[in-house]
């Protein structure tokens, strides 16, 4: 393979990871503690070979998944791509096959643009190869990891200790048709605890725009198709409570049209304000609407929601404006310059009143909050985030309590060269133990040394993160930066306990 372009799309921390590797036993400076066993899984869209065109979207990426297993305080990394049959194609031709629509080395080609093949060689295999998420699923017939987004392609599904890939999630033909008219579930699923249906939402560019969907361990798929939309969205990320799915309505969306008559692939309409479609969880009854009183935001991703006094609280890092690239900002020709970023807030549905209103706590960028997933679509309190001067410079960890305010922030330095650049993916929170109270147990964060091109995972108890990591996993290589990831518990399985 030749070396890919100077493009700040692969350099520093964005530097894709282009080989498979397996490291077994993996150096651990600290301890891990001996009961923890399960998996860290996480991916992003990412490169393996050079495209046709000098446009590096989404649309033209590869899958690739990393997973960190852990087992009687060891740690062992593995990274597979996934076998999709794009990748199978250009693998078996050594080159990459599949070429923008048109070439647009700005602000229009960052997502996902529509890509085109390349003649007869291409015919019938899907462009889109995108994944933003890894995904536990407890199915009835074995677990496995899901790599998944929300509008473009079928779930695969893979092995949680080899990560080969397995194929298409066995319940697709139940699913919703997504942009490329496969399958499609969700970047941003929320599961039940106690019963491991997994909730999502996917969209589509005609009405109804937004269909939410729940996978059930027995492989069964209810979807819902929202009925009476207030305008045209799309949709990323929802919230759970115990009761309703929480779909946010907000003023961006995806438009294809728009991409292939020379614009941007995504609009932005802050006059349609937000709207939150309240989703009975039984997919069948009515849904009920909430309506803002402030013009429009955006929440990329959501914490999670607690529910009390007939208010609904939507926990998430707070956008003034989506941070992507739309006509109305930028020039044709000139790269988009993402100038936005989020602050930690919430968006809180009153049932009386029908209305949503909107606060923000702090004017510090954060991103990629997490919760201690067993408890989606509970009462909960403690968050976790990554924050840094913007949103392309995270390098602080930070738990927050939803409930008291209180905030820890631990920066993440290197011990000798404390200005050392570093780059944080998304965390994971591990319980201690199965019966562990909310919040009690491990932040799991991946850190790149990426001028070392060096990285390790960072083990940081929850009980007071400030004090440092009590483990580093070392990893002998620059590890591909990844956008989302999940905790697989191998002991305790949900909607099996
Ligand atoms: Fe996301």
């Amino acid at each position: 393979m030749k070396p890919f372009p100077d493009d700040v799309r692969f350099v520093g921390p964005l530097r894709p990871q282009r080989f498979e590797a397996t490291v077994e036993d993996c150096i651990v400076e600290g301890e891990i503690p001996k009961d923890l066993y399960g998996g860290f899984y996480r991916t992003s869209p990412t490169f393996k070979r050079h495209k046709k065109q000098p446009g590096y979207g989404m649309m033209a990426s590869d899958r690739m998944v990393q997973g960190l297993i852990l087992e009687n305080g060891q740690a062992t990394y593995r990274n597979r791509w996934v076998r999709t049959p794009k990748y199978m194609l250009e693998e078996a031709h050594g080159e990459g096959l599949f070429e923008w629509h048109d070439a647009w080395p700005d602000y229009r080609g960052e997502t996902i643009t529509p890509v085109r093949g390349n003649g007869s060689v291409t015919d019938g295999v899907p462009a889109g190869s995108n994944t933003v998420n890894a995904v536990p699923y407890y199915a009835k017939t074995g677990n496995v990891v899901l790599a998944c987004n929300e509008i473009l392609n079928v779930p695969i599904a893979l092995d949680p200790m080899t990560l080969e890939t397995l194929g298409p999630i066995a319940c697709a033909g139940q699913m919703v048709k997504g942009y490329c008219g496969e399958p499609t579930f969700t970047a941003h699923p929320k599961w039940d605890p106690e019963t491991g249906v997994i909730f999502g939402a996917t969209s589509g560019e005609e009405a109804p725009y937004v269909t939410v969907q729940a996978i059930h361990p027995d492989g069964t798929v209810k979807s819902k198709a929202i009925e009476n939309e207030p305008f045209r969205t799309s949709i990323h990320d929802i919230w759970l409570t115990k009761d309703h799915v929480a779909v946010p309505y907000t003023g961006w969306h995806y438009d294809s049209e728009n991409a292939k008559a020379g614009g941007a692939p995504m609009h932005w309409k802050p006059e349609n304000g937000v709207t939150i479609a309240l989703v009975p969880r039984d997919l069948e009854s009515p849904v009920k609407w909430i309506k803002s009183d402030f013009p429009g935001e955006y929440i990329l991703h959501t914490l999670s929601a607690n529910t009390s006094d007939n208010k609904i609280t939507l926990n998430g890092p707070v956008y003034k404006q989506p941070p992507f690239g739309f006509d109305q900002f930028n020039q044709v020709g000139s790269p988009y310059i993402p100038l936005y970023a989020a602050n930690n807030g919430h968006w809180v549905c009153d049932l009386d009143s029908g209305t949503l209103s909107s606060e923000v706590f702090d004017d510090r960028p954060c991103e990629f909050p997490k919760i201690d997933e067993r408890f989606f679509g509970k009462p909960y309190q403690h968050g976790f985030m990554l924050g840094g001067d913007t949103l392309y410079m995270l390098d602080t960890l930070i738990h927050y309590n939803v409930r008291s305010g209180e905030e820890k922030r631990l920066r993440i330095v290197d011990p000798e060269e404390h200005d050392k650049p570093v780059g944080l993916a998304e965390p994971v929170f591990v319980p201690r133990h199965a019966s562990a109270a909310e919040g009690d147990g491990y932040m799991l964060l991946p850190v790149s040394w990426f001028t070392d091109h060096l990285s390790e995972y960072w083990l940081l108890d929850t009980e007071d993160i400030t004090q440092g990591p009590i483990a580093k996993v070392k990893m002998p290589f620059q590890m591909g930066w990844s956008t989302h990831g999940h905790w697989m518990d191998f002991a305790n399985v949900p909607g099996k306990n």
